[in-house]
């Protein structure tokens, strides 16, 4: 990988990288569409990352099929697909965390306290392996996309990050690997979870400037559906994630639930003006 990248940079050729745990989708999809943009030649990296996963969670069963997503890959104009082993990533002897503190402490973090060290210090890998130009993640793990981006910013890593918009279902359902948990019973309750982001922000459209009575409002509305065990549901600033007094400029509305066992997350940016 590192000499591919070599070759491609002595070429003068702009790279861009879309790093990924496999078992793809149209979401992934979408972002090496972007990635051909805005690059001459893109990388894809197919990694399971073990370390941003807790204990008790589901790095065993997460679903991976590597000559499905090469296939896929196939069509999508992609150079290279780079799907290192874990003892590569990994020798028995690293040492090495990289931690973005505040803005991994809330939202996600609270559930899963180890998950955002294991990103950072992983795409950092990827990063320093693949040497990219540009990296292209999804807007589907927004507080991801803000992680990677201070610490790109606070280690001057000069990687241009791109978030690529989020893909859905035909009922609204946020595409992710993970949905491959859901029956099909539990994927029409899942719809409800962008129904009720929409829903939110049809209410600051409309001129709902508290951020407690937006919440109870959304709220209210999710816990109408019994199967959905709501984790969070968060109203906050869209560009740091900090707590927001009142309703105003670019805002986040973010949620995790369970769902049948399967932890889904979702988020919508809504524009005040
Ligand atoms: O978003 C993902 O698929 C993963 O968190 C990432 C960025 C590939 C790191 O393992």
């Amino acid at each position: 990988m590192q000499k591919f990248s070599k070759r491609v940079r002595a070429a003068g050729l702009r790279l861009g990288l879309v790093p990924t745990m496999g078992f793809l989708h149209a979401g992934h999809l979408s972002l090496v569409a972007k990635a051909r943009k805005l690059c001459d030649v893109v990388v894809v990296s197919i990694f399971v990352n073990p370390t941003q996963f807790g204990a008790g969670e589901d790095f065993k069963k997460y679903p991976r099929d590597l000559p499905r997503d090469l296939k896929l890959l196939r069509q999508t104009g992609v150079a290279a697909v780079f799907y290192p082993s874990a003892t590569e990533v990994y020798p028995p002897d690293f040492q090495t965390e990289v931690k973005v503190k505040a803005l991994s402490a809330n939202l996600c973090g609270l559930s899963r306290p180890a998950h955002f060290a294991g990103v950072a210090t992983v795409v950092l890998k990827l990063f320093n392996i693949v040497r990219p130009d540009v990296a292209v993640f999804g807007q589907k793990d927004y507080q991801q996309l803000l992680v990677i981006k201070k610490m790109v910013a606070d280690l001057n890593l000069g990687v241009k990050i791109m978030a690529g918009s989020i893909i859905r279902e035909k009922n609204g359902l946020a595409m992710s690997s993970r949905n491959r948990y859901l029956g099909v019973a539990d994927r029409h309750w899942a719809a409800k979870l962008y129904a009720a982001l929409i829903y939110g922000k049809k209410l600051i459209k409309r001129g709902e400037r508290g951020v407690a009575q937006l919440k109870k409002q959304i709220l209210h509305r999710l816990r109408q559906d019994k199967k959905i065990k709501i984790e969070y549901l968060e109203v906050l600033n869209a560009a740091n994630l900090d707590p927001l007094a009142k309703i105003r400029g670019k805002v986040l509305i973010a949620l995790a639930v369970r769902l049948a066992g399967v932890r889904l997350i979702d988020n919508i940016i809504v524009e005040t003006g």
